[in-house]
């Protein structure tokens, strides 16, 4: 399969430097550090599945001796994440097929990573290979873009401005498979030239009522559901967190 991320890997992080997106990513932080505080568990391993460029990784390394995993299935994503930390141990694996010989206090697995699961299935194999990487009493914490949200992107096309690059971007959605498709054309700076570059990444919504299911299938429980996003009034992005009962 032809990773949709090998184009991105470069651009990722000039995206990420949005004041918006560091907001969410310092909100995962703040909720998962809360979170294992009370429930009394001590982050000394932490996995963090699709850590993509390891913005999501990198913050558990500071000021501690605990062990950091970082996992992507794109070897472009890895590579720009490689270079931000050495002591991360960055592991190209696909969730579906996650086989990590270690018990793990924490997982997470954030920016709607779980979205580019397609089938309930294979998102049902992500959630029993995340129980059997935890340890009992650990925790699981991840978000999702929500139905409402992918079948709004689908109703504008817009233009962004990233540093000395641009990209337009086209959505589309496709209410019978509910599998919606982002298009991003980028024009990417290159001395006096731009550099034409096509980017697509499909994603799915799942249900909370499913989630909830698929987690008590794989021998997790669901302890709560944040709604991080909002537009129109309309939940558009949760955060999800599970434990692993003891
Ligand atoms: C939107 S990025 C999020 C990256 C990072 N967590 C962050 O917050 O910046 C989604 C990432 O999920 C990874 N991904 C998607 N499906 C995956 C799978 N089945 N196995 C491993 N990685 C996957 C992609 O390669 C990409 O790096």
């Amino acid at each position: 399969m032809r990773d949709p991320y090998r184009e991105l890997a470069p651009l990722y992080d000039l995206m990420a430097a949005d004041t918006g997106i560091q907001a969410i990513y310092a909100e995962f932080q703040a909720s998962i550090r809360e979170a294992l505080k009370s429930h009394h568990v001590g982050p000394r391993v932490v996995v963090d599945l699709a850590c993509g460029t390891g913005n999501t990784t990198v913050p558990w390394v500071a000021g501690s001796r605990r062990t950091v995993i970082g996992v992507d299935r794109s070897e472009g994503m890895l590579r720009v994440a490689r270079r931000k930390s050495a002591r991360v141990r960055w592991v190209r694996q696909d969730l579906e097929r996650l086989r990590l010989d270690m018990q793990a206090d924490v997982v997470t697995c954030h920016f709607d990573a779980l979205n580019h699961v397609l089938g309930a299935d294979d998102l049902q194999r992500v959630f029993v290979n995340v129980a059997r990487l935890l340890r009992p009493g650990g925790l699981f914490q991840f978000d999702l873009n929500t139905l409402y949200f992918l079948r709004w992107l689908s109703t504008s096309e817009k233009l962004f401005r990233v540093g000395p690059h641009a990209f337009t971007a086209y959505n589309a959605f496709d209410s019978k498979s509910g599998v919606a498709t982002f298009h991003q054309l980028w024009f990417v700076k290159q001395g006096r030239l731009f550099r034409k570059v096509e980017v697509s990444v499909r994603e799915r919504a799942f249900d909370d009522a499913d989630i909830r299911l698929m987690l008590r299938a794989a021998g997790l429980r669901l302890e709560r559901v944040t709604v991080q996003r909002r537009l129109n009034g309309r939940p558009v992005r949760k955060v999800y967190l599970a434990a692993k009962p003891r």
